[in-house]
């Protein structure tokens, strides 16, 4: 499972589930993920009450990285995706948020090969404003004070080390530099909350999703020294769009419908998590 890049430090370690996920069996692929985004989608401006098409299912994945670059306010800035998938998030954003430049990093050697194949383009058009770099999320390939912003897109339910990433966040941001971080994680550290969602969801059961409390995230950007921690809810824009997108390919009951359940039982939600660097 280790590979490096030509010139590159060498490659990070990947979790097994890791590894199979989002190489040989290639999540991006699957239908319920369309257009080459990986992730549940935000789904406040589409109407719920109608038929859903493939169209609508793209705008989510594509609002959900608005929301969280809303937040990451990268116009004029050095950003960072960490975990940017195929990068097509990293090239939304320097269509429409005009940053300086911008970096997506990624633990996955094949999702670094499908980012380049899917931007070669732009990466021959814009040399100097988009790169792929691998790595991982708790020891990045960067230099200190390198950006003015950082976020992610649904990555850091993977993280295996939540304090490290946030000292890596710290680290590579400039001092004012933002960090903005949307994932899922349990509603609070109640013990029994990793066994129900590992009954629930066969990602928890796995190992792939990793079921923690959001305050362990914002005490890792707090103890690595970021500040004005902020821990928001997007669940109601996240789950119920997701679970009527999820119906038109599986049944009540199957594994992945357990999703909007795990919330509606209050045991997972989905977050925006925002800090500073001083
Ligand atoms: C659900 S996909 C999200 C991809 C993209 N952000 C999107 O929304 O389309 C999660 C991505 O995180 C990457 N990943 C998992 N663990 C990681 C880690 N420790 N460091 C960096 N990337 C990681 C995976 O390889 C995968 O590409």
């Amino acid at each position: 499972m280790l590979t490096s890049e030509p010139g590159q430090q060498p490659a990070p370690a990947v979790r097994p589930e890791v590894w199979e996920t989002y190489g040989p069996a290639d999540l991006s692929a699957v239908p319920v993920f369309a257009g080459g985004f990986i992730n549940f989608g935000y789904w406040r401006s589409i109407d719920l009450e109608r038929p859903l098409a493939e169209s609508d299912r793209v705008r989510s994945e594509q609002d959900l990285y608005r929301h969280v670059l809303d937040a990451a306010a990268p116009e004029g800035a050095r950003a960072v995706e960490i975990g940017c998938g195929l990068g097509l998030g990293c090239a939304l954003a320097l269509d429409e948020y005009r940053p300086a430049a911008i970096t997506g990093v990624d633990i996955h050697p094949h999702q670094l090969r499908r980012a380049r194949e899917a931007n070669a383009p732009l990466l021959r058009a814009r040399p100097q404003r988009l790169r792929f770099a691998l790595g991982a999320a708790e020891k990045l390939p960067l230099d200190d004070a390198e950006f003015d912003c950082l976020y992610s897109v649904e990555a850091a339910q993977h993280f295996p080390d939540l304090p490290a990433f946030a000292r890596e966040a710290a680290r590579v941001l400039r001092p004012g530099g933002r960090v903005a971080v949307a994932s899922f994680f349990t509603v609070d550290d109640a013990p029994a909350h990793a066994d129900r969602l590992a009954g629930l969801l066969d990602s928890f059961a796995s190992g792939l999703d990793i079921a923690r409390p959001v305050s362990r995230l914002a005490d890792a950007l707090t103890d690595a020294g970021l500040v004005d921690v902020r821990v928001r809810s997007i669940g109601p824009q996240v789950w119920p769009g997701w679970d009527r997108w999820l119906a038109r390919l599986w049944e009540p009951g199957t594994w992945p419908r357990n999703f909007l359940a795990a919330w509606e039982q209050d045991i997972l939600d989905y977050y925006l998590v925002t800090a500073t660097r001083p």
